[in-house]
């Protein structure tokens, strides 16, 4: 027999709310994902896919995720059941593969910036920061298969991690989430500002900036450069995860919903932007020091934080680790406020469909959390790291807004959520973002997909063995699938899925 389930949880102010979804998208995307992916796809001219995403796919799926969980006043699961009960499986698939996938790789980033950050007060990396990251810090092994042992140091500091992440969660929407955020957020802001402007005075600075601004429009021709800026909007603004359904289903009835997309979404592109400043002004400083082209200046370019700033660190001289100190406090700090709303997308939504305490259901997805994260901390990690991320942001998180798009756009008539975001918010929807979810949003979507597919199948990944790939990748996609059938066909513990919607009396 269902029980009458206890009061949701809420946002003490809209403010609040604001900085809790900056905080989930401001995160390791903005500093070391979209970095090395603009560097990767040529510098200023990933800038425009990258904004043309922003605004085609990005801003209308933030509204339409505020908007869903705000009317159907529910976690991800809730709220698609809400829409109706053979959709419930896709609010769980998401915060399955979340849980149990990204949050697992991005906790061991969190601890590598943790470890980074005492290593800087020393230069423990010497002479040669490429060679001590991926040599002496990973010890990465030549193939995924390879597993080998734990690195120590990424152990401690992922125990560290998790202590964070559960201390926080554990006090809950308002006490913790809230409140850590409100603290997190402003500190990020000075830092990052006190980075981006101590970089730009460096010699050789403006070189980087150039690069970063100038676009090379031959690579817009490259549709490898439109999928990853697509796949980078959808990281960054935390789409696809389940994460800002919940969190809007904690916001009151009158709530501007809508202009909360909007300032989430442009604070952290802005932040994005800024940050990308700090970054090339460094590789044009690393690249007049060393008399190397820019575009040579790092190797393999998931390890630019990790390799280019320790080299800059080292460059700087006397005050270097100062430098270093913030650099990766910033990360840090950005990485633990995104990683907390992930455990609490998924926290939410077990907690409406099943009542379970949240002290416990917390403690234990933190021990699961921990756990799960040990294979990336092995000598094999970085590569099991690079496929999962790439299955799940390149197929999961687009396949998850697609269908979130046909569910809502199809199978429910998205205009009780259109009427009821203009009824609650100052800044008014036009039918044009109807039309952009049913229509456009698919259609780009699915040209993403296809694209992407084709390739994949004309050339594996990342030059791993399709058996690997599978395996690791392909499975972790399949099991979370399967999870998600069987989460939606247990029975509801609470009476919260017989509550209609907000505003279906339009
Ligand atoms: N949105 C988070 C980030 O960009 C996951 O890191």
């Amino acid at each position: 027999m269902p029980h009458t389930s206890p009061e949701r949880n809420s946002w003490k102010s809209r403010t609040g709310f604001i900085l809790a979804a900056i905080g989930s998208a401001v995160g390791l995307g903005n500093i070391w994902r979209f970095s090395y992916l603009t560097y990767e796809n040529g510098g200023g001219a990933f800038l425009i896919p990258y904004l043309v995403a922003l605004l085609t796919a990005g801003l209308p799926l933030l509204i339409l995720e505020f908007g869903i969980g705000h009317e159907r006043f529910g976690s991800a699961p809730l709220a698609f059941h809400k829409i109706s009960p053979r959709w419930e499986w896709l609010g769980w698939w998401p915060l399955l593969f979340t849980m149990f996938g990204i949050v697992l790789y991005y906790s061991v980033v969190i601890a590598w910036c943790l470890d980074y950050l005492f290593y800087s007060l020393t230069l423990a990396w010497g002479d040669d920061p490429n060679r001590f990251f991926f040599e002496s810090f990973l010890q990465v092994s030549s193939s995924p298969a390879e597993i080998g042992s734990v690195r120590p140091p990424i152990f401690i500091a992922l125990l560290v991690v998790w202590l964070l992440n559960w201390a926080i969660i554990i006090r809950g929407v308002g006490r913790g989430i809230e409140l850590a955020n409100k603290i997190f957020m402003p500190l990020l802001l000075l830092l990052t500002l006190a980075l981006v402007f101590w970089a730009l005075n460096l010699e050789g600075a403006m070189v980087g900036v150039e690069a970063y601004l100038r676009p090379d429009f031959s690579k817009l021709a490259d549709p490898m450069v439109w999928v990853s800026a697509y796949g980078q909007i959808f990281f960054t603004l935390s789409l696809g995860f389940g994460i800002m359904i919940a969190y809007a289903s904690y916001m009151p009835y009158e709530s501007n919903m809508t202009g909360s997309a909007v300032i989430t979404a442009l604070a952290n592109s802005a932040f994005s932007l800024l940050s990308g400043f700090g970054v090339f002004a460094v590789l044009g400083f690393m690249s007049a020091t060393q008399g190397i082209p820019i575009e040579k200046v790092v190797q393999q370019s998931i390890g630019l934080a990790f390799v280019a700033y320790p080299k800059a660190i080292s460059l700087l001289g006397a005050s270097g680790p100062v430098f270093g100190v913030l650099f990766f406090l910033s990360l840090t700090v950005a990485g633990l406020s995104s990683s907390i709303s992930i455990v609490e997308a998924f926290v939410s939504g077990v907690e409406d469909k099943f009542a379970i305490n949240r002290p416990m259901l917390v403690s234990v997805l933190s021990v699961l959390g921990f756990a799960g994260g040990l294979v990336f901390t092995t000598k094999g990690g970085l590569l099991w790291l690079d496929i999962v991320d790439h299955f799940i942001n390149n197929y999961g998180l687009i396949v998850a807004g697609l269908l979130e798009c046909l569910a809502v756009g199809w199978f429910f008539r998205l205009e009780i959520i259109r009427r009821h975001l203009n009824r609650v918010s100052k800044l008014q929807l036009g039918t044009w973002w109807n039309l952009t979810i049913r229509f456009a949003l698919p259609l780009f979507l699915c040209v993403i997909l296809l694209n992407q597919l084709v390739r994949e199948l004309m050339s594996a990944y990342g030059n791993y063995s399709w058996g690997s790939l599978m395996a690791i990748g392909g499975s972790w996609m399949g099991i979370s699938l399967l999870g998600a059938f069987v989460l939606a066909t247990r029975q509801w513990k609470t009476d919260n899925h017989l509550k209609g919607g907000r505003g279906e009396e339009l």
